[in-house]
């Protein structure tokens, strides 16, 4: 038998607190959707972060959030598209783009980039 627990989502960019009743057996996401709330997705499958929030406090399973590292889920980071509530849960959404340049900035030259193009030379 499922169990129902308060999942408070704060959305800043829209100035929102959502405030719902997540069965620990659905997706959070899914289940937001199902009571009229719209918040940010794309893949829905965990892979590209646009969904992802900061845990402010509570308990979140979700083995399937291949697109965040082991470091940043230490951290607090979850991916709401394939997360389980496990608990009275509190989450900050996070500015687009905000996940995954963490995770992937340190891979991306910073700065103007060079082009060493000589055309012509016979
Ligand atoms: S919508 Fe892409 S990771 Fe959740």
């Amino acid at each position: 038998m499922s169990q129902d627990y308060k999942v408070q989502i704060h959305d800043h960019a829209k100035s929102i607190k959502y405030s719902l009743k997540v069965p620990d057996d659905y997706y959070i996401l899914h289940s937001a959707e199902q009571q009229g709330h719209e918040l940010p997705f794309s893949c829905r499958n965990g892979a590209c972060t646009t969904c992802a929030v900061k845990i402010l406090y509570g308990d979140i399973y979700q083995p399937e959030a291949m697109g965040l590292s082991p470091e940043l889920k230490d951290k607090g980071y979850a991916l709401l598209c394939v997360s389980y509530a496990c608990s009275d849960l509190e989450v900050e959404i996070q500015e687009e783009d905000k996940v995954y340049e963490l995770q992937f900035g340190k891979f991306f030259a910073k700065g103007n980039v060079k082009l060493g193009l000589t055309l012509g030379e016979d």
